[in-house]
This record gives structure tokens, sequence and C-alpha cells, in this order.
């Protein structure tokens, strides 16, 4: 391989351009083509980053042998056969979040990079975010024991997207976290929802996770508030965790809280619950731009196969968990069993 690689980033609408930006900004990268079906996309494409070549034909970018790697921020509906035409023409894929609309997708993609040796990464960004990991650790280190529930909220007013529902849209970012935090797939989950603005498109959900290691999870996913909210809770036996991803600087809190429920008692006025009230602490993060990370790793990906927190198998699993959650929203079914 070449001393730098170079990218091709595919759709370059809101999200895209940030890739393009974090690609170029590696040393060893080149952003080589940007490619949109729009022209003023591609436009403004130019007016930020002159020397990117615009295209709008994608057989383009797959016939030009300098091209290392493509990057595709399209619409989910899309992820899939540009995908698999990127990985069939050889080039490492790095695909938005979710990686496709199915499972039998997804696993097609995984199948394709491994037969010809190809990087195929998706974007769950927010597992490069330095909040997410210090939160792991925090867990890892026992610090707030045994963990019992986590819930999630992102809600905010839009982005409606035309070919897929507000799970689809914005639950990958939290279920791609909690997958990471709890190193572990949910055996079931249920998912309720209503269509308010666009008909058959949910734009507020609600999905319920459980894991068999004893935890349980929510993810409520709104398009419709009027407040941007990107707030996740753990509670722990002994302590809680607030993650607060809008806060500009003190993005984690540790509260010393917990509730304590006597273990033996012999007449109801012996039962009482304790409320443990103690500090709350905000610890130290070093920030770095998520995306920025996340670009480093795709290129180590390819340069040394090094294996990054969020391959193609990872993002299979978070679309098996949105395929059960979609199950269950069309069937009113109150639990999903995830084989
Ligand atoms: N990781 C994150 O935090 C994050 C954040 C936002 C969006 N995303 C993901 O990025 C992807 C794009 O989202 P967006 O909000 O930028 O959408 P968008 O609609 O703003 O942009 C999509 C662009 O793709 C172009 N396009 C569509 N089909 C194309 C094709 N076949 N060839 C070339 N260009 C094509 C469109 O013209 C458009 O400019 C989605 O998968 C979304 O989930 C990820």
């Amino acid at each position: 391989m070449n001393q730098e690689i170079n990218v091709a980033v595919v759709g370059c609408g809101y999200w895209g351009p940030n890739l393009i930006r974090n690609f170029n900004a590696q040393p060893d990268c080149r952003v080589k083509w940007a490619c949109d079906h729009d022209p003023s996309k591609l436009a403004r494409v130019t007016s930020l980053h002159p020397e990117v070549c615009c295209t709008d034909s994608f057989e383009r970018v797959l016939d030009d042998p300098d091209v290392d790697a493509i990057a595709i921020a399209t619409p989910v509906s899309t992820h899939f056969p540009l995908g698999s035409r990127s990985l069939s023409a050889g080039k490492h894929t790095l695909i938005e979040k979710p990686l496709a609309r199915s499972s039998d997708e997804c696993r097609q993609l995984i199948a394709l990079a491994e037969a010809r040796d190809l990087t195929l990464m998706v974007g769950h960004t927010f597992i490069y975010n330095a909040a997410v990991r210090k939160m792991k650790e925090i867990i890892a280190s026992g610090e707030i024991g045994r963990v019992l529930y986590i819930g999630c909220q992102r809600l905010n007013l839009g982005l409606f997207q035309q070919d897929i529902n507000v799970a689809w849209d914005l639950a990958p970012h939290d279920i791609s976290i909690l997958l990471y935090l709890l190193e572990d797939a949910p055996d079931a989950v249920s998912c309720q929802g209503k269509a308010h603005v666009r008909k058959g498109i949910e734009d507020v959900t609600n999905m319920s996770l459980s894991f068999s290691g004893g935890p349980f999870a929510t993810i409520q996913s709104s398009w419709l508030d009027p407040n941007k909210v990107r707030r996740m809770t753990v509670v722990g036996e002994s302590k809680m965790i607030v993650y607060e991803d809008t806060e500009p600087l003190e993005k984690l809190k540790i509260f010393d809280k917990r509730v304590e429920v006597p273990r033996t008692y012999d007449t109801f006025a012996e039962f009482f619950y304790s409320y443990h009230y103690g500090g709350v602490y905000s610890p130290f993060i070093e920030q770095d731009e998520p995306l920025r990370v996340q670009s480093r790793r795709f290129l180590d990906r390819i340069r040394d196969g090094r294996h990054s927190d969020s391959e193609g198998r990872h993002g299979l699993d978070v679309v098996r968990v949105l395929e059960a959650a979609s199950h269950s929203l069309a069937n009113h079914t109150t639990s999903v069993p995830l084989s």
C-alpha cells in the first residue's frame, strides 16, 4: 500500500463533510474523491476542500485504482447496494450507522469483506467518545457495583428521515454504546412507538432490552421533542453514573447514591428501605473528536489489521436489535427473543 491511504467519501449531505474533514486531518491519508448525486452538496465540498475531486458517479470512484478505501454516508437504504459494490471492487469500506437495513444484508457485507480480506467498519461513532470509554472504565473497575439498569434518551426536533423510523435513526448510537459497555447482547427486545407526522414512520419510540446477565435497559428515541437531550443513566448496585453528552465539559457525573434493602426482617415494622445520599464527582476526561478517533482506527485497521470496536460484526449486532424492535413494533408483541 502507498504511504498515503486514498479515501473517497460517498454522500456529502449533513454527515459526509465531517468524514472528509476528519480523514483529511490524518497525516497519512488523503480524501481524493467526494461523490454525491446532488451538485449543490459537491459545490459545498469544493468551497471547503478545493483539493478534493468531486463526482456524481460512484462508478468513477470504484474504477479509480488509486482509491484504497470508501466511506459511505448516504441514506440507510443505499448502504447495502453501495457497500457491496465497494467491497466487490476491492475497496476497504466504512459504512455509516446502521450498517444495513437487515441482518441478512449485514452478513453478506461481512462475508464479502472476509472473502477479500478487506476492512469493513461501521460508523458507531459514540464508541470512540472519550466519555463513553471512561464510563466503561468506571464500570469495569467495579466502582458502581453490578449494573442493574441503563436508561438512554436521545431526543430532539427532527431531522425526519425518509427511509427509516426514529429507532433506526437514533437508537443505533445507544444500542452500540450498551453492547460496548455490557459486552453482551440482549436476549429479548420490545418496542412501542407512534407515527405522528408521516404515516408509517414512527417519530417516537421506546425500546426495552433485557440481558440474560441481569441488566435491563430502555432507549427512548424522539424526533418530536423541543429539547435536544442526549442522556444515559447507569444505575449500579452502589453508585450511579449520568452521562450528558450535550454538556461541554462535565459530561459524566458519578453519584454516590443507592437504595439499600435490609437483607432479613422479621416484622413489617423492621422493613424499611435505606436511601444513601453521598457526594457527586465529575472525572476529568481528555476530549478528542470521536469521529477523528474513528477515522484513525479505520486507517490503522487497513494498515495493520488491528481490530476495532466497530467491525462489521458489531454493525450486525446492532441491526439484529433494531430488527427485533421493528418486529415488536409491527406486531405489538411485548418481547421478541434474539436467538
Ligand atoms: N455517526 C454519526 O454520528 C452520524 C450522524 C449523522 C448521520 N449519520 C449517518 O450518515 C448517513 C447519512 O446521513 P445524513 O444525515 O448525512 O443524510 P443526508 O440526507 O443529509 O445526506 C445523504 C447524502 O447522500 C447523497 N446520496 C444519496 N444516494 C446517493 C448515491 N447513491 N450516491 C451518491 N450520493 C448519494 C444525497 O444526495 C445526500 O447528499 C446515514 O446513514 C446516517 O445514519 C451518522
